[in-house]
């Protein structure tokens, strides 16, 4: 066990080119005040460092290098690629992306390169090699940071080549890609490759991207734009390694973000690294769930590479986070698995739309603010605990699939309903796990079951070759599935399986649904439990016949009032819990409890309490992160009784209090 680096890396986004440098200096006594040892620099400096396609200018980024070198700091060198210069737009429009009105667009904003444009590849790739080049024999340059938040997608005729390529290449011939997308329907059969078109507004695509009238293709497009940004990733990774072989190299995601398969991703990446902007109002749990994701993609400690320290400027309100609340967070963070803390920014921009974005620096330029004195707070603290946390596992008993095909399809669905959003739905099951301080792991569709007592498979709409077999075995061997409507409805061309739902999870379910009715947001039906307490429920109901499965909730109203709309299927050595409607919190947590007594999954400690509660284990001790999110002081739990905070170095007293966004780390030697 040993983290990537060889301490946490505290700091963030610095963009001293935007400033004159009699301020550099004074940056460095502020940052060193606050115990700040990493900065990411040349995240948005194409333009600065290649001025014309003739002329490099590579003077100020090796002033800034030097200063931050002499400083000692861990520097994450950026490459710049995610905003492309003025003049790559006048000499090469083609460079551009077109969107999905089938707009070429101009020069402006930024992740505004088609990424199958030649033009970019080209002067991507000559950018970055001087960069590595130059920066890349520096051992302070701890790691590369290729890009920035890449996203997005391009309709352009680049794009449009390059699909038809990466079809032929999934498909063989047109015939099967005909049957693949169905192509039958409508009267589309292509004939040649040439007839694919690209699923924007001005071919099968609708309502501005958010139906299509041909899923199995507009998935595909989804897959097919996500491996080509890949493929920019992995071009610059290539130029970086032959010319640094000791740093690690990253791009920041973006947690739950739609556009691209972050679990193939990961694998091209040496450690995942994300940006967390939570809104004022976003739960606790969600952000936990995205922290798990993220660690999940390589089932490693990650990067934390963005956070504001304050305040963000792009949300509708931009609420200061609260005393204590940034520090909080952070740990939570940490929590979850992060090796590393950084802000943006470090230093608040003068003009742009980012001047209103909090930074460790505020407007006033001094450090006598109070965001700075928690960032210095949270500094000091994190130096004590570099030692400690870093490269410690999280280990869980419970998985979640997280599955970004199924993300795609189930949003792309033309019916039953408009409100079955994919991460939503797997927040739900989510948040009960939370609650109850029982740890998931955020898994892939091909990940390892074998690890793991209960796997919740929530709105597994599309089942892929593999799926079946992989989750039958996990539960014949004796773990508990849990699943729920809208799954084993579609392959993965978003074709139906035949012979009824869930298609091929009928054997382990051991029911079939007939007909799923969809609820209006004022309309709900009601699971009733065989102790007659009843639940509500919303969106879908399933309605549907156990085969070999028992009963264990029917429906309340409705045409189908006593039917099943909960089951369970013992199979194998384990069982499946098939749930048939959105059902509320409680009724939820009704069927989880009984998924993990039956499996027998301990939380992280065993007495019950509204702190959030996690554990990191290190090699012969564990820490333990509790933090308190909820509004009212909760009490320490007595397990805690009599360790150490690390934090503080005190000794836990029996019965002491925690008040909102207070934080310990308990270590347990063992
Ligand atoms: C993203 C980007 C940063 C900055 C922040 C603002 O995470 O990576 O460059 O724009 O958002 O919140
Ligand atoms: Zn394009």
């Amino acid at each position: 066990m040993s983290g990537k680096f060889k301490r946490i890396l505290y700091g963030g986004d610095y963009n001293p080119n935007q400033w004159g440098k009699e301020i550099w200096k004074e940056d460095m006594r502020i940052f060193r005040d606050a115990r700040i040892n990493s900065a990411t620099i040349n995240v948005f400096s194409w333009a600065k460092l290649q001025p014309s396609e003739e002329e490099f200018y590579f003077d100020e980024l090796d002033e800034v290098v030097e200063m931050l070198s002499a400083e000692g700091y861990d520097i994450v060198m950026a490459t710049s690629t995610a905003a492309l210069p003025a003049w790559m737009f006048r000499k090469y429009p083609e460079v551009a992306r077109t969107d999905y009105q089938g707009r070429h667009h101009k020069f402006g904003q930024r992740h505004n390169a088609c990424p199958n444009s030649p033009v970019y590849q080209k002067y991507a790739s000559v950018l970055v090699e001087k960069l590595a080049q130059r920066y890349g024999g520096n051992s302070h340059v701890t790691c590369w940071h290729i890009n920035n938040e890449y996203g997005g997608e391009c309709y352009c005729e680049n794009c449009e080549k390059a699909f038809r390529v990466w079809l032929k290449k999934k498909y063989g011939t047109i015939e099967a890609l005909n049957k693949a997308w169905n192509l039958e329907f409508w009267g589309h059969t292509v004939y040649e490759w040439d007839e694919i078109v690209l699923p924007n507004a001005l071919g099968d695509g609708m309502e501005d991207g958010v139906n299509t009238a041909f899923a199995g293709l507009s998935v595909d497009y989804r897959r097919f734009i996500s491996d080509s940004i890949l493929e920019n990733f992995k071009m610059e990774r290539d130029i970086i390694r032959r010319y640094d072989k000791d740093a690690v190299i990253t791009t920041n995601l973006m947690g739950t973000y739609k556009g691209l398969d972050y679990f193939k991703w990961a694998k091209e990446m040496d450690i995942v690294s994300w940006d967390n902007y939570p809104s004022f109002n976003t739960p606790w749990s969600y952000i936990a769930m995205s922290h798990d994701l993220m660690r999940g993609l390589k089932g490693e400690p990650f990067m934390l590479m963005e956070q504001t320290p304050s305040q963000q400027n792009w949300q509708a309100y931009n609420s200061l986070k609260r005393p204590g609340q940034m520090r909080a967070q952070s740990y939570q963070t940490i929590a979850h698995g992060a090796d590393t803390i950084q802000f943006f920014q470090l230093r608040r921009s003068v003009g742009g739309c980012e001047k209103f974005h909090g930074a460790v620096i505020a407007h006033v330029g001094t450090e006598n603010t109070r965001v700075f004195r928690e960032v210095k707070q949270l500094g000091e603290e994190l130096e004590r605990l570099s030692a400690l946390t870093p490269g410690s596992a999280n280990e869980a008993e419970v998985g979640i699939i997280f599955d970004w095909d199924n993300y795609w399809a189930l949003e792309y669905t033309s019916g039953p309903t408009v409100d079955l959003t994919y991460v939503d739905q797997i927040h739900r099951y989510y948040k009960y796990f939370y609650d109850k301080n029982i740890a998931v792991d955020m898994i892939p569709f091909d990940g390892d079951f074998s690890k793991y007592k209960v796997i919740a498979a929530p709105v597994l709409y599309m089942v892929k070759d593999g799926m079946k077999e992989a989750l039958e075995a996990f539960v014949k061997n004796g773990g508990v599935l849990v699943t729920t409507y809208m799954s084993g409805i579609v392959g993965e061309s978003d074709n139906v399986y035949l012979g009824g739902y869930p298609g091929p999870l009928k054997d382990m379910t051991g029911i079939w649904a007939e007909e799923i009715d969809a609820l209006a947001p004022e309309q709900s039906n009601e699971v009733v439990f065989a102790d007659g307490s009843r639940n509500t429920c919303s969106i879908v109901c399933d309605i549907m016949h156990p085969e070999t499965a028992e009963v264990i909730a029917s429906y309340g109203k409705d045409f189908y009032a006593g039917t099943p709309a909960v089951t369970k299927n013992q199979y194998g050595s384990g069982s499946t819990y098939y749930i048939g409607t959105c059902m509320e919190e409680d009724g939820i947590a009704r069927i989880l409890d009984l998924a993990v007594s039956d499996a027998g999954v301990t939380p992280v400690i065993s007495s019950s309490t509204g702190l959030e509660v996690t554990c990191r284990k290190a090699e012969g001790c564990s820490y333990y992160f509790v933090m308190n999110f909820r509004d009212n002081a909760q009490e320490i739990p007595s397990e805690f009784v009599g360790y150490t905070d690390v934090l503080t170095g005190e000794t836990v007293k029996a019965g002491s209090q925690m008040e909102k966004f207070d934080v310990k780390i308990i270590q347990v030697n063992r």
